[in-house]
C-alpha cells in the first residue's frame, strides 16, 4: 500500500511530529511506502475557489508545493494527516493542503476508496478539543468515499516533548496496524 503522511505543525521537534515519525516508522516496517510531506515547510496558499482545476496539466493553476502534493494524494491507497489543534481547528499550515483536494474532485480525478488516519493533539485536557480537527476530516472522508479507519487523538500536551510522557507514539505505531 502507498501511504501518504501530510503533517500540519511547524515543529520539527514537537509532538505531532514524533507520533507521525512512529507512524512512519510502524508503516514502513510494515512494507508500506510511505511519502511525507511536512506542509508547514512547504509553500501552499489557500485555494482561489476559480474551478479551473487541471486546466493547466497541474492540479491547482496556482503553481505552489501543492503541486508536489496533488499526484501522490492522486496514486496513493491511503492518507494519513497529522497535525496540532489550533484555535480548537485545523492549523492553517495544513488547511490549504486540505481545501485543495477540492482540485482532485473539481478535476474529476477518481479519488474514492482510499483509507485514511488522523493523529493529532493539544494542550488541554479535555479530547472534545480535537473534535475541530477529527469533526471535519471526518464529514471529507464520508464525502469522498475514504475509509477513516483509525484516529489518534492525544490531550494534554503542549510543549515539544510533552508527548513522551504519553502513548502517543505507541498509538501512532498502534496506527500503522490498521492500514
Ligand atoms: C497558534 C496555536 C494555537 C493553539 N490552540 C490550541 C487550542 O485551541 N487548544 C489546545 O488545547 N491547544 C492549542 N494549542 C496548543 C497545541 O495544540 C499544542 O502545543 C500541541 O502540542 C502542539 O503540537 P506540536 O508540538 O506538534 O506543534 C495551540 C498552539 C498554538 C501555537
Amino acid at each position: 500500500m502507498k501511504i501518504t503522511v501530510i503533517t500540519g505543525s511547524p515543529r520539527k521537534n514537537g509532538n505531532t511530529f514524533a507520533m507521525a515519525d512512529a507512524f512512519v516508522k510502524a508503516a514502513e516496517a510494515k512494507g508500506h511506502e510511505v511519502v511525507r510531506f511536512d506542509a508547514a515547510m512547504m509553500h501552499i496558499g489557500g485555494c482561489h475557489a476559480c474551478m479551473t482545476c487541471y486546466q493547466t496539466g497541474k492540479a491547482c493553476s496556482f503553481d505552489d508545493d501543492f503541486n508536489l502534493i496533488a499526484p501522490h494524494l492522486l496514486d496513493s491507497d491511503a492518507v494519513v494527516y497529522a497535525m496540532p489543534v489550533y484555535w480548537y481547528s485545523i492549523p492553517a499550515q495544513i488547511k490549504g493542503v486540505i481545501d485543495r483536494v477540492f482540485s482532485l474532485v473539481v478535476g474529476g480525478k477518481e479519488i474514492a476508496g482510499k483509507k485514511c488516519g488522523i493523529i493529532t493533539c493539544c494542550e488541554e485536557h479535555d479530547a472534545t478539543v480535537m473534535e475541530g480537527v477529527t469533526m471535519p476530516l471526518k464529514r471529507s472522508c464520508d464525502l469522498l468515499k475514504w475509509d477513516l479507519v483509525g484516529t489518534v487523538c492525544i490531550p494534554g500536551v503542549l510543549n515539544e516533548g510533552d508527548i513522551a510522557h504519553t502513548d502517543g507514539c505507541a498509538q501512532a505505531a498502534a496506527l500503522a496496524e490498521k492500514f
